[in-house]
């Protein structure tokens, strides 16, 4: 039996993918921040469920122990929760909201489960962006972007820091047999830029929402990554479009030191000992 865990999962492309997943083989455990929609889900295709704001940092280590305690292996975590937020707004964690829930969350969730997931040969899903590319360009001296704060840059540098961590899992951990990839859903029909001053909110959910690919589109791709074998379907380390195959990004995640400097500096924030998972 493969254990799965999704997060982002009680709405759009992490819900969607859920219910094409759901199978008797399958052990699915959801995370969303919701209770009552994280329950609906899970009820509608017999998962597991938590309940996790990513906006505090407290309950992700939670999550992690709780996952720890309830699954002996974890097959594929993907780690899909995210979006576009206004701002700039402070965490509890005294961390620029953006790049703590599409980022920095993940980050430590992962790092918190490493040796579980190193110890299941499993693959790590990372739920990424065009928008990498289209809008980002990392400081390190402004890393979760909250000086000159727009919603498309920190959304933009938030999930370039999303394929910077992915080459960093792939460095790190390839070789003691943990994969990891990055992908681009599409354009999705989903709750995606609802709370936003992006010009996004408007295509997102005005009248040109009916050009997006609906929620099952979106979920089937996160569905690809997650059953996919990792050399046969999908390329380790890299970045992906929506039809599946590698994808440019931005420059900077082709940039080593930048990698390394931004696994250093995420590791620093979260407490971590910033060379965590060098052998
Ligand atoms: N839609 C697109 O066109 C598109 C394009 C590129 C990339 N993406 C990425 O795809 C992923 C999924 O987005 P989506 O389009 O499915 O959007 P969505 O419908 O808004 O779903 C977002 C998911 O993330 C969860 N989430 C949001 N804030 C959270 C927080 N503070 N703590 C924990 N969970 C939180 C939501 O939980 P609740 O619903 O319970 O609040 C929900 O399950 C995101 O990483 C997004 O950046 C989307």
């Amino acid at each position: 039996m493969r254990t799965i865990v999704i997060t982002g999962a009680s709405d759009g492309i992490g819900a969607a993918a859920a219910a094409q997943l759901a199978h008797e083989d399958t052990r699915l455990v959801l995370v969303g921040r919701s209770p009552a929609k994280t329950r609906a889900v899970a009820a509608r295709v017999g998962a597991e469920h938590h309940a996790v704001d990513f906006e505090r940092l407290d309950e992700v280590r939670d999550l992690a122990a709780a996952l720890r305690g309830e699954c002996a292996r974890i097959d594929v975590l993907a780690d899909n929760a995210g979006g576009m937020f206004s701002g700039p707004a402070l965490t509890t964690d005294g961390v620029e909201k953006t790049f703590q829930v599409n980022h920095l969350a993940p980050y430590l969730l992962t790092a918190l489960l490493v040796d579980r997931l190193i110890g299941s040969r499993a693959a790590v899903v990372n739920t990424a962006s065009v928008g990498a590319r289209l809008f980002g360009r990392i400081d390190l001296d402004d890393i979760d972007s909250r000086d000159r704060f727009h919603p498309n840059r920190a959304y933009g540098n938030a999930k370039l820091a999303n394929i910077l961590f992915t080459r960093g899992l792939h460095a790190r951990f390839r070789s003691r047999g943990l994969t990891a990839v990055a992908f681009h859903p599409g354009m999705i029909a989903t709750n995606f830029a609802s709370d936003t001053s992006s010009g996004l909110r408007r295509v997102y959910h005005g009248a040109l929402q009916r050009f997006l690919t609906p929620p099952e589109r979106g979920g089937a791709v996160l569905a690809h990554f997650v059953t996919g074998r990792p050399d046969r379907d999908w390329a380790p380390g890299e970045f992906h479009g929506a039809h599946g195959r590698i994808s440019r990004t931005h420059s900077q995640a082709y940039d080593p030191l930048m990698a390394e400097r931004h696994w250093e500096q995420s590791a620093r924030m979260l407490g971590l000992e910033p060379a965590w998972g060098l052998a």
